[in-house]
């Protein structure tokens, strides 16, 4: 088991964050899709189940991922980052994991007030434990829709973040969420003091 290095995440937190972040991207384009298939026919039913399948799958992903971090503080931020980067890191990163729950969780409680439960992989039913309750059902679908909208807008910042610390700061900052290759330097610049974070 790899421990984080004062320039590297470990490897654990390497391959969740890459999986997770596949895994999240198909299921927003499934998501989106669901809303082509129209409701009451067979199809819509047996593709709302998968979604909701794998959506189940990847929010058991995205909890083992948190108790991950929870237990691995991450590497310390390059000391040369101002204040205000090091903030704003901090709260995209916080606003993500808020995003990777709640998405997944909403969806889940949605369910649970709509008669038609879940049917995991269309093959085990998972009955609804609450009632069938068209207002719970909206209220929670609502927050599914926003969660999914407002986690596109978290990551579209991310991705500019990162683009922003390899291109114009040049800090190699991708190369910390990056598999170790042996013999290849990692941070570009290994004589820069670090700060814990
Ligand atoms: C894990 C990550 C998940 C992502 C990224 C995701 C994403 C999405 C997106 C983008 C939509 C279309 C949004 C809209 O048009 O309002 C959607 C719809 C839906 N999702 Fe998810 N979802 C996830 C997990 C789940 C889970 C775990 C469930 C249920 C157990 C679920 C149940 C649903 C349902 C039922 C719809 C259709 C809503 C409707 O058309 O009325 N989702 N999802
Ligand atoms: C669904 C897509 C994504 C999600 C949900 C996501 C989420 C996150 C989160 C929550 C962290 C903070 C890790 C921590 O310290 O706890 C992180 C770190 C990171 N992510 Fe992503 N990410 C996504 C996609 C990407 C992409 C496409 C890139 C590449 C452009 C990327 C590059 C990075 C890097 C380099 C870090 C480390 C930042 C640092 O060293 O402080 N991520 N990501």
């Amino acid at each position: 088991m790899s421990k984080p290095t004062r320039d590297h995440y470990t490897r654990t937190a390497i391959a969740l964050h890459w999986l997770i972040a596949l895994l999240l991207l198909g299921q927003f384009a499934f998501g989106l899709m669901l809303d082509d298939i129209p409701r009451g026919t067979p199809d819509r039913g047996l593709y709302v189940n998968l979604h909701k399948s794998s959506g189940i799958v990847i929010g058991l992903l995205i909890l083992l991922r948190i108790a991950w971090r929870l237990k691995h503080t991450p590497p310390p931020l390059p000391a040369g980052m101002p204040a205000w980067q090091r903030t704003a890191a901090r709260l995209s990163h916080v606003a993500l994991y808020l995003c990777m729950l709640a998405l997944p969780l909403s969806g889940y409680l949605a369910s649970n007030f709509s008669r038609h439960g879940i049917k995991f992989f269309n093959i085990v039913r998972l009955p609804p434990w609450g009632p069938d309750d068209k207002t719970l059902y909206a209220f929670f679908n609502g927050t599914h829709h926003v969660a999914a909208l407002l986690l596109a807008g978290f990551v579209g910042l991310h991705v500019l973040a990162v683009a922003k610390h390899m291109l114009i700061d040049r800090d190699g900052l991708l190369w910390r969420m990056w598999p170790r290759r042996s013999g290849r330097g990692i941070h570009p610049h290994p004589e820069l003091p670090v700060e814990s974070r």
